[in-house]
């Protein structure tokens, strides 16, 4: 059964539009993500496992992430010699993320494909592969071929779906909802961070029960995972300054989003963000790639948006944000607190709170959705129902 529901019963919540309100929503929906599934001990030193959302002690559990989906598919999970990941949008950039993740934690080789590319390439699928299909609509029909192609090759299918009862929910064999509630903007934002959340524990709990990830880590992740919510918080604040940045930006028709490693995902989403709802053609890069091409489009007309958190390649992008001053570009950089270096090449810096790098993008990625919505609502835009656009694309 389907309820009819008309969009505007829903509650905008006291903000202007449902983007706005999704993205403000994100630290309560990381919340609800987590809770039942992430346990961390108290600060104060006792012994029980304490879950913040539903001030829950466990006193059996301690420090660990518990995932039903890792718990009964223990073996099938554990024997699998690879993943694959299909998604289609925003999903696919979560995917992105999810590899590194995977790869990092639980040493297994994972792809990332478009659905839409896999489906139709004729690919190799063995039985001992995983499929993870990251959907927030679960209907994408591109995601949902893509599965039912693995299935028929024997592949076990794991689902990272926000909608509950979804055909891609019902298509997969186990997974995990992302549980962030009903998503109604266009453009993707609470989903991609609650499927982020997804796949950070899904790594942590396979990676914990494989033995490939070190106590010391597991413990730190799960207590610097359990402190993202009120870090996005931090990171919300920024929200008149990143609207008032917004208006120089107007009259871009280019803009370019650089980022390395963990932040790669995070600059195509960041540019994906501002081509759906502002309509100014934006491409993301990975950092170290922009002199094979993208430098030559570079002048003052070419605003450049460099997501350059304190981690693994730091220096690098200082360098390409130097390459990028040399020919007039003009930068916007996204820095981790107390950054002083990055201050004196930028045109403007937004900072986002420390955290350690695998979770960099739950950050890193919150400012760039607020200044694509400001820059398009500034604009005059349409940010809900962007043109061209469906939410949930049911057609190939
Ligand atoms: C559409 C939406 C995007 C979304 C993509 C995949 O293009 O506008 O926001 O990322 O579909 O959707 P899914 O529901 O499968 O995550």
């Amino acid at each position: 059964k389907t309820i009819d529901m008309d969009l505007d019963m829903l509650d905008k919540g006291g903000f202007p539009h449902y983007m706005l309100k999704e993205i403000f929503d994100q630290p309560n929906c990381l919340r609800d993500c987590m809770r039942g599934r992430l346990f961390a001990e108290d600060d104060m030193g006792g012994n029980d496992a304490y879950d913040p959302s539903t001030g829950y002690a466990d006193p059996n559990v301690h420090n660990d992430v518990v995932l039903s989906a890792v718990r009964n598919n223990r073996d099938r999970l554990l024997s699998a010699s690879r993943f694959i990941i299909v998604a289609c949008g925003t999903s696919w950039h979560a995917g992105l993320i999810g590899k590194q993740l995977i790869e990092h934690y639980c040493k297994i080789p994972v792809e990332v494909d478009y659905a839409s590319e896999f489906r139709y390439r004729d690919p190799v699928i063995y039985p001992t592969d995983v499929v993870i299909a990251i959907s927030q609509s679960g209907e994408t029909a591109d995601t949902l071929a893509a599965i039912k192609l693995a299935k028929e090759k024997g592949a076990c299918i794991f689902g990272i779906v926000n909608a509950v009862g979804s055909s891609i929910a019902r298509e997969t064999d186990t997974g995990i909802y992302i549980h962030v509630g009903p998503e109604i903007g266009v453009a993707s934002t609470k989903a991609f961070t609650g499927q982020l959340t997804c796949l950070i524990l899904l790594a942590l709990a396979l990676g914990h029960t494989k033995g490939t990830i070190d106590e010391k880590e597991y413990v730190d992740m799960i207590h610097e995972l359990n402190a993202i919510p009120a870090k996005i918080e931090e990171v919300l604040k920024h929200n008149e300054d990143i609207r008032l940045l917004a208006r120089t930006y107007t009259y871009a028709t280019n803009f370019l989003y650089l980022g390395r490693g963990w932040n790669y995902p995070v600059a195509l989403e960041g540019a994906l963000k501002l081509k759906e709802i502002s309509y100014i053609h934006a491409e993301g890069y990975p950092a170290a790639e922009m002199k094979h091409g993208p430098i030559a489009l570079v002048d003052n007309m070419m605003p450049c948006l460099f997501v350059a958190t304190h981690h693994k390649g730091y220096e690098k992008i200082i360098s390409n944000m130097q390459e990028v001053k040399a020919r007039g570009g003009r930068i916007i950089a996204v820095v981790s607190a107390n950054d002083d270096e990055v201050s004196k090449i930028a045109d403007a810096v937004i900072e986002v709170p420390d955290t350690l790098a695998p979770l960099a993008p739950l950050l890193s990625v919150i400012p760039l959705q607020m200044l694509a919505y400001h820059i398009a609502v500034e604009k005059g835009l349409n940010v809900d129902m962007p043109r061209n656009l469906a939410k949930s694309v049911t057609v190939e």
